[in-house]
């Protein structure tokens, strides 16, 4: 007889390119590999609201005990997220919110601390004084406001220094820069860009190579993921003034829904710590990063040796019964 696994989780991903996606669903996986009972069933709604809305629900027909959202745009996503609420199945959102409080839990990053973040690295670097361009992520998507909220705020602070541009991204380097170009021949002033996210400052990096700005311009961004050109080896090559660490947080997702599911106290607001990522402590940052992977390593490796085990001693056993029969 089959086994009906006993959780049946639906996940519903906006999109699953780019590193960052892809490294919350490899969080995930990793988890869920210590759980071999428990059931992932993802729909990819590739950047598209409308189609989002549609998969939540085609999840919520397939009888799934828990809902795992990370919403597109906060607005279009709200009804078909309350809906599942109203319903009775537990729902987590991951990463980003909704326009409203019917979900069961959150896991995911303080966006406006990450805007505050970087607006203090930036005031510091500036010496109070000087002109900023903000990059913003796709208008409408919860990330991209709490980071400008927080960015703004902070900065409210410093007299001195202007956001004098923002420029409406999509998240995606490619987009946006043709609009950074005008903004920068616009403001020949300009001395800092603060980017929602790495891969786009690393687009804005591009940008103020083609324009000879590369020593003028200094550039933050968010994510400071691990691997040869991502955030953190962007600092480390001097790309990246800084990049503030905002965690994919797939196995905390996990491991808060089994809370849900099994009935066990839970948080519902679940914070992913944030920190600042500068020359300053990049390396430091990389070797514990490289030090965390060697113990998921260990702990997925002896997993495996149990399951290993569990084989085996059912293969004595058959063997023994078959050499009993004999
Ligand atoms: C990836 C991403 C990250 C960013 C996050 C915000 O899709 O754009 O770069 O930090 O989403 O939700």
């Amino acid at each position: 007889t089959v086994q009906r696994p006993a959780y049946r989780i639906g996940f519903s991903q906006y999109s699953v390119a780019g590193p960052w996606r892809r490294s919350m669903l490899e969080g995930m996986e990793r988890e869920l590999s210590f759980h071999p009972e428990v059931q992932l069933q993802m729909l990819n709604a590739e950047n598209n609201s409308q189609r989002q809305q549609q998969q939540i629900r085609e999840l919520l027909r397939t009888d799934i005990d828990l809902l795992i959202v990370s919403p597109y745009e906060a607005a279009p996503l709200t009804p078909a997220v309350e809906e599942a609420f109203q319903r009775g199945v537990p729902v987590l959102l991951l990463d980003r919110r909704i326009n409203s409080d019917k979900y069961t839990a959150y896991v995911g990053g303080d966006n406006q601390e990450v805007g505050q973040l970087a607006a203090r690295f930036a005031t510091r670097l500036l010496h109070q004084q000087g002109n900023i361009i903000e990059i913003l992520g796709l208008p409408g998507s919860s990330a991209a406001s709490g980071r400008h909220q927080g960015f703004i705020r902070a900065l409210a602070a410093s007299p001195g220094v202007h956001v004098v541009s923002q420029i409406n991204g999509t998240w995606q380097k490619a987009d946006l820069k043709p609009a950074l170009k005008a903004a920068l021949k616009a403001h020949p002033e300009v001395t800092l860009i603060f980017s929602h996210n790495d891969g786009m400052a690393r687009g804005a990096y591009e940008v103020c190579q083609e324009l000879g700005l590369t020593k003028q311009v200094r550039i933050i961004g968010v994510d400071g993921l691990v691997g040869k050109g991502r955030g953190l080896d962007l600092v480390q090559q001097g790309v990246l003034a800084a990049t503030v660490q905002y965690t994919p947080g797939g196995e905390e997702a996990i491991r808060t829904a089994l809370k849900i599911l099994n009935k066990e106290p839970y948080q519902r607001e679940n914070t992913l710590g944030t920190l600042l990522i500068d020359s300053a402590n990049v390396l430091a940052m990389q070797q514990q990063t490289d030090k965390r992977d060697i113990e998921r390593q260990h702990r997925l490796l002896q997993s495996l040796r149990a399951t290993y085990a569990s084989q085996q001693s059912i293969l004595y056993g058959l063997i023994a019964t078959l050499l009993g029969a004999v």
